[in-house]
């Protein structure tokens, strides 16, 4: 009897706050301009530019064709806002850190470069291994010193553990819509591999401004073992 009458308690409150936010967005209220935002603070994130212009951080994430929304941009960088919307989204664009048990990559390739922000854990997180897997190759390939958590230099190669025998498809690619994360999943591969084959790429304002082309990047696709026995290569 109790479990129905939570049921019904949690369905009368879902139904009530879906029928809240609805009656407090007027799309037709919504500003629909597409403009230019500049960063022009130190340290400013993609979360903040979301919640400066209500937009949500993902629909800004792949309005700029941006490998991560967690790359911390630089001053002097400006992103392409898009039209306001009812249902802003903050979540599907953010890498989830469940089941990652993993201690190599497949298929390579061999070097990370480090951007603005970067830490071990994003970094590892964005190729599906475990931080301390990461630190103990990396570490031994010069840089070091830094916790887990701790912001990176930026411009440093970082060595990654792979697995050997693996292998990926390499393939040019002109990136037209999302972030690396959608990339990744529809070609079977990872955000950080992807990041790794075009180290100096991190967003893109001007693909969709007049005049604009797509980034041309290099996908690793279909990035998988060879063996059920492979070994570490590091
Ligand atoms: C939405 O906003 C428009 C313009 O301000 C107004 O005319 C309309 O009545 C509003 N609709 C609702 C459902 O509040
Ligand atoms: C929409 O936002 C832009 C940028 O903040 C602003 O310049 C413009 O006036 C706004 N438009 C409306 C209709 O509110
Ligand atoms: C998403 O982010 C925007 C801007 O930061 C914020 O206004 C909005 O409440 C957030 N929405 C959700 C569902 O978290
Ligand atoms: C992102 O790339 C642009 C060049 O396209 C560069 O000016 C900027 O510094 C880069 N930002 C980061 C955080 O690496
Ligand atoms: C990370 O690796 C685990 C274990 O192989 C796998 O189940 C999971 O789908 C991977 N996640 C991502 C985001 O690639
Ligand atoms: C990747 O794997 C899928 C499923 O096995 C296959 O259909 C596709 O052709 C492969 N892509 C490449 C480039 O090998
Ligand atoms: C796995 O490969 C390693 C190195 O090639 C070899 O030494 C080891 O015996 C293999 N293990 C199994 C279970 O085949």
């Amino acid at each position: 009897m109790k479990g129905i009458w939570l049921t019904i308690v949690s369905f009368l409150s879902l139904g009530t706050s879906n029928v809240a936010i609805a009656a407090t967005c007027n799309s037709s209220t919504l500003n629909t301009t597409t403009y230019s935002y500049d960063i022009t603070k130190e340290d400013t994130t993609v979360f903040d530019v979301a919640r400066a212009t209500n937009r949500g951080v993902c629909d800004i994430g792949r309005q700029n064709l941006m490998a991560d929304v967690t790359i911390v941009p630089n001053v002097g960088q400006s992103f392409l806002i898009p039209p306001e919307t009812c249902t802003p989204d903050n979540e599907s664009c953010l890498i989830k850190d469940e089941g990652r048990t993993r201690t190599c990559i497949d298929g390579g390739p061999r070097l990370y470069y480090t951007v603005n922000g970067d830490t071990y854990d994003k970094i590892a997180l964005r190729l599906n291994i475990t931080t301390d897997s990461l630190m103990s190759v990396a570490v031994h390939g010069g840089v070091s010193g830094s916790a887990s958590d701790e912001t990176l230099p930026v411009g440093q190669f970082l060595k990654v553990p792979q697995c050997s025998p693996s292998q990926c498809v390499l393939q040019p690619y002109s990136f037209q819509w999302g972030v690396y994360k959608d990339l990744a999943e529809r070609f079977g591969t990872t955000v950080g591999q992807l990041m790794m084959l075009s180290p100096t790429y991190n967003y893109s304002s001007l693909a969709f401004s007049a005049g604009g082309t797509f980034p041309p990047i290099n996908l690793a696709i279909n990035c998988s073992a060879l063996s059920g026995n492979t070994t570490i290569l590091s």
